[in-house]
């Protein structure tokens, strides 16, 4: 048994913010954007109309009607955010309720910060291979723009916002493999504080905010060592040839994370799809945004190998092969 994608769904807010914008408002410039990170531009989410519940609903229903299936019928609910509106109750319930599922329909959330998505994928599956589960959306939605701290030309440069939804099948088939990895101990460099912390105080004697808090080399440096050991031992671990895979879909946090990968593995770089060059690093939801792109563009067919790959703070990184 293994759950097969039958639908696709995604949003992204209506504003983009070009690197050219970003240079009005901080000392930084287009060329430095787009030459360390391959991002051109992002979309940033309206405080009002793209609440992360908002956009990943509007991604949830997208999907839903892609796969053609009645919502009352999904039995699990997985949505992976950092960035919530809500703490409590989980965006998958709110999901729950504006597309309609039943009250059989489980619904829990996910935070394992950007590879979260696929932290969700890799649990909805084993749902599935255990025959809990037969029909389960899978989501990923981030507004990063409400945690970055807009005075860190470093970090704010590189996120964006938006929301991608999966419905997945049980079916019979190979089962999806996967392997999930996790340093606590070198966690420090790549943190966000859910709330001001009261034990420390700003200079104003306010409770402190810090919004998302990176060393960008040791992120950098952590990436391209990891990434491409994780698929060599999913490759390892499970039998199949790198040559085989149609795509290497990986968390869009930089391009040349992206490149330095693809080289080590020694793969074309095609097999690389890439849309950070308009989203920004959106986190949780940068997978599926990217694989919805790549169905509306036909690069999709019944039977493509595709091995995804996330890595983001914890530390935690992850991989997994399923045949689409
Ligand atoms: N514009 C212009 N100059 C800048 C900017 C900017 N936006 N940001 C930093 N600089 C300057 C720095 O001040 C520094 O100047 P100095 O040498 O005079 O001190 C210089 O550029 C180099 O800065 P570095 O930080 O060393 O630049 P680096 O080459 O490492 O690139 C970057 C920074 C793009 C952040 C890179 O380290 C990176 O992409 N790291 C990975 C980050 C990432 O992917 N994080 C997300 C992980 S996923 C998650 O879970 C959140």
């Amino acid at each position: 048994m293994t759950g097969k994608i039958i639908g696709l769904g995604s949003y992204l807010p209506e504003k983009i913010v070009t690197n050219d914008d970003l240079s009005k408002i901080m000392d930084t410039s287009d060329e430095w954007i787009t030459e360390r990170t391959g991002i051109k531009s992002r979309h940033i989410a309206d405080p009002v109309k793209d609440r992360p519940s908002i956009m990943v609903v509007k991604a949830a229903k997208q999907a839903v009607e892609a796969a053609g299936i009645a919502p009352q019928d999904i039995d699990l609910i997985v949505t992976a955010s950092t960035t919530p509106d809500l703490i409590f109750p989980t965006m998958s319930t709110t999901i729950q309720e504006a597309i309609g599922a039943s009250e059989n329909c489980g619904c829990f959330d996910v935070n394992s910060a950007c590879p979260g998505f696929v932290a969700a994928y890799n649990t909805v599956e084993s749902f599935i291979e255990t025959g809990n589960v037969k029909l389960a959306l899978v989501a990923g939605v981030e507004c990063n723009s409400n945690f970055v701290d807009w005075t860190d030309r470093g970090t704010c440069i590189l996120f964006g916002d938006g929301a991608g939804c999966a419905v997945l099948k049980a079916e019979e088939g190979k089962r999806n493999e996967f392997i999930m990895r996790s340093s606590g101990k070198r966690g420090t460099c790549l943190h966000c504080e859910s709330a001001r912390q009261p034990y420390r105080k700003d200079e104003e004697g306010f409770d402190k905010l810090t919004g998302f808090n990176m060393n960008g080399r040791e992120v950098f440096k952590f990436a391209i060592t990891e990434v491409p050991k994780i698929i060599t031992d999913l490759s390892v671990k499970y039998g199949f040839d790198l040559g085989e895979i149609d795509y290497f879909i990986l968390h869009q946090a930089n391009q040349r994370i992206i490149e330095a990968t693809a080289k080590k593995l020694k793969q074309p770089l095609e097999k690389f799809p890439m849309n950070i060059m308009n989203t920004g690093n959106c986190s949780s939801a940068s997978i599926p945004i990217l694989l919805k792109e790549m169905n509306d563009k036909g690069m999709l067919r019944r039977g493509q190998k595709i091995v995804m790959a996330s890595f983001g703070a914890g530390l935690v990184w992850n991989a997994n092969y399923i045949e689409y």
